[in-house]
């Protein structure tokens, strides 16, 4: 019963099989492979449009170099003041952007609203060279308390993004489960809605380890091109990406994989709910679920093989009245979940209550 994160699943046989029929014999390095070629030509057809793609290993990597082609060392970048980049990425995004500061916004809401951004912008000094000036703000797609920007959430932003002459980056290390959650095409909640980036993270839906930097805004290629290499995350058997991203996009496998994942969390919300002392905080539109159950429940679950994290308390809505004796904690689903690991969790919390 893994659910503490998505990145527990292994990979999708159709994407490893993908990587061992591209182990055979030459080709060039760098991404000067037949099997990244294809997959950046997949990318432009997934996106409708012309882009520019820069394959690297890990999501960190792929939001911090993207936000340093966005911003100089002297900018801001907004957040959420719970964004996984903010939080959870040490203080990679100064390191990566020489010193650019995060600044994460203080909201009450589980998404980031164009109506407190425009407030803090609003508010924000311009008194050169002593204010910071703000050079981004990134939204994450979907977010880290399983939440899923509309469409008309995102286009919001970005307008007021370009009323004040910044950049907007998305961190989707699951977008295949916003495009999923949401049923719409991948270019509305990106370069339609004026998205400049997008961290487009596979690993945790499907692929071994490959994550693309998606580039929509052509201003920024070349410096991604340079930081890339420069931080050491051009990989040289190229093909070890392309091969993947390849597999993992061909016949819409990537939506497959998610669209199985996110029905998982559905289904296995719909059972916590009917389970007494569980309280699941937010709607599950996509595949993370966050609750609250007696800390002794949660140990139960632990002792009998269930994975999963206690999340940041500071993540808690203000309104959610909990005792001490509970615990906050997430799960999260993925294209690997069964039927049977969710009837194993809920028979699980049953036993308990019948203890
Ligand atoms: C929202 C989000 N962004 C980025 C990442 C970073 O991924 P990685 O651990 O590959 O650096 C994660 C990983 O948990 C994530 O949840």
């Amino acid at each position: 019963m893994f659910f503490g994160s998505d990145n527990q699943s292994c990979a999708s046989q159709v994407v490893l099989d993908a990587i061992i029929n591209a182990n055979q014999g030459f080709t060039h390095g760098y991404g000067d492979d037949q099997y990244t070629q294809e997959a950046m030509a997949q990318l432009e057809a997934v996106f409708e449009c012309p882009l520019n793609v820069f394959f690297v290993a890990t999501g960190t990597a792929a939001n911090c170099l993207s936000l340093a082609a966005l911003v100089k060392p002297w900018q801001t970048i907004l957040c959420h003041q719970h964004a996984h980049v903010f939080m959870d990425e040490s203080t990679a995004p100064e390191w990566f952007t020489s010193g650019a500061r995060m600044v994460g916004i203080a909201q009450t809401h589980n998404k980031l609203s164009a109506k407190v951004l425009e407030q803090y912008l609003v508010q924000a000094g311009d008194d050169l060279p002593h204010n910071p000036q703000v050079g981004a703000v990134t939204i994450t797609q979907a977010n880290e308390l399983g939440q899923v920007y509309s469409v008309e959430e995102i286009q919001s932003i970005s307008q007021v993004c370009k009323s004040h002459n910044i950049k907007l980056h998305m961190d989707g290390a699951r977008f295949a489960n916003a495009v999923a959650a949401l049923n719409c095409s991948p270019a509305d909640i990106t370069w339609k809605a004026g998205v400049d980036i997008l961290s487009l993270g596979a690993t945790k839906s499907g692929a071994l380890c490959a994550e693309a930097i998606v580039v929509f805004n052509p201003d920024v290629k070349d410096t991604l091109m340079h930081l890339r290499k420069r931080s050491g995350h051009l990989i040289s058997k190229g093909r070890l990406f392309g091969a993947q991203f390849s597999a993992w996009l061909k016949d819409q496998h990537w939506l497959t994989l998610a669209i199985h994942a996110n029905a998982q969390a559905s289904q296995l919300v719909k059972q916590l709910k009917s389970c007494t002392n569980v309280d699941v905080i937010f709607p599950v539109p996509a595949n993370e679920i966050f609750m609250l159950l007696p800390t002794a429940l949660a140990q139960y679950l632990r002792e009998n093989g269930a994975e999963f994290y206690d999340w940041y308390p500071q993540t808690l809505p203000e309104n959610i009245q909990h005792t001490e004796n509970q615990s906050y904690v997430r799960l999260v689903t993925s294209f690997l979940t069964t039927d049977e690991h969710i009837e194993n969790f809920i028979t699980t919390i049953q036993a308990y209550q019948q203890t």
